[in-house]
């Protein structure tokens, strides 16, 4: 197969280029503006392959896909990119309606267009699939609100769509177009929607790799409100595991949950964080003590759960790492690659707060 993969030079979208080089034999073209969440470096160890194809191509410039696609003639859409960090979708929303909404429509109808010159064989065995996030459900109750020994619900394929954050919104909002357009126009497409993911290449303006890099460098390491909110956290690899199992087996018009069985309290995760530091880099005081408590994000989602039953059931998939197991890995990784942290800060994000309406200082942070 050929796959053109949208945002294959993100944190998820690399994860799932380099999985397919390294563990099938299929091909990759690699659409991406390079926006600063993208990073060639992230694929250093693949682009030399000759399965893979890289273009820097903005996902709402029309005529640009149309070139792609009638160059590379692909079998497949694996569509990742967006505007990531709900944070920043809340300083400025602009960008995230522009990426996640026009940019997901632009980009439907130039695979429509391509697929309608298809012939029937191929338009049936094509497939369109959709990256979103479990964001898109809203928030689930919390332990603290619910009766000891009631059972806590999770999102199933059936939650209905609850977005907090202009980012989810956006997202929300993608998903409901790609839906239409296998009900309107039969373009063959599935939506995926994932937990919190964590591990190598993931841009440090995110909870796990920012706590690991403030913590070596002896900074704060703020947690945002009371640090209670819970996240159902996914090693990437097992999302790109996950993905290129529903490109490939999943079913035309079907949804699919993916989370990593992995429910922690953000306080619990940059304790874990700590604790593994002071074995692996010990110095004389413990990183815990530098845990700083800062506002709350607006709009903060208390809890997130898949129920990921269906992707077991159906597709065979359950994650490999368990939290522990991955959090080692990613942490090592980050010791061990402090070169590609420091290029892909460039100079315009210093690990600052983002997404307050008065923005705290950066002692504060
Ligand atoms: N990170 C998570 O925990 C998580 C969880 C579930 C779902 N998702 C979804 O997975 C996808 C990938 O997430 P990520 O964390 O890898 O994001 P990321 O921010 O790390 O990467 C996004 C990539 O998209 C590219 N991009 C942005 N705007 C573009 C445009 N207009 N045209 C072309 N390329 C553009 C960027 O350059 C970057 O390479 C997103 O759709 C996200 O909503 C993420």
């Amino acid at each position: 197969m050929k796959i053109l993969v949208t945002g294959g030079a993100g944190f998820i979208g690399s994860a799932v280029v380099r999985h397919i080089i390294n563990n099938t034999q299929d091909s990759v073209i690699n659409v991406d503006k390079l926006t600063y969440a993208g990073n060639l470096e992230s694929l250093s160890s693949i682009e030399s392959n000759e399965r893979y194809v890289f273009e820097q191509v903005d996902i709402c410039d029309r005529a640009e896909l149309d070139r792609v696609f009638a160059q590379c003639k692909p079998d497949a859409v694996m569509h990742l990119a967006a505007e990531s960090h709900v944070d920043r979708s809340i300083t400025g929303p602009a960008d995230f309606i522009q990426t996640n909404i026009v940019g997901t429509y632009t980009l439907l109808e130039a695979t429509r267009a391509y697929w309608n010159t298809l012939s029937e064989d191929a338009k049936k065995a094509f497939r369109f699939h959709h990256i979103s996030t479990d964001e898109v459900y809203g928030d689930l109750p919390h332990p603290d609100e619910v009766d000891s020994g009631e059972e806590l619900p999770l999102f199933t394929e059936m939650t209905a769509y609850e977005p907090s954050s202009p980012y989810s919104a956006s997202k929300a909002s993608s998903d409901h177009l790609v839906r239409a357009w296998l009900r309107t126009y039969g373009l063959p497409t599935i939506v995926t929607n994932c937990s919190n993911n964590y591990g190598p290449y993931h841009f440090p303006e995110k909870l796990i790799p920012l706590v690991i890099l403030n913590a070596l460098e002896g900074k704060p390491l703020p947690i945002y409100g009371k640090g209670d909110q819970i996240r159902d956290w996914l090693y990437v690899e097992d999302h790109a595991r996950a993905l290129y199992k529903v490109v490939t087996e999943g079913d035309v018009g079907e949804t699919y949950n993916i989370g990593g069985h992995n429910e922690k309290q953000n306080l619990e995760v940059v304790q874990t964080i700590c604790g593994i530091l002071d074995s692996l880099v010990p110095k004389e005081s413990k990183y815990q003590e530098q845990i700083t408590y800062v506002t709350d994000r607006p709009g903060h989602d208390r809890r997130y759960a898949i129920d990921s039953s269906k992707m077991q059931r159906e597709l065979g998939w359950t994650p490999v790492e368990t939290f522990e197991t991955g959090l080692k890995k990613t942490i090592e990784w980050y010791l061990t690659n402090q070169e590609w942290c420091q290029h892909v800060q460039d100079g315009s994000y210093q690990r600052e707060r983002l997404g307050v309406e008065s923005p705290t200082t950066k002692e504060e942070v």
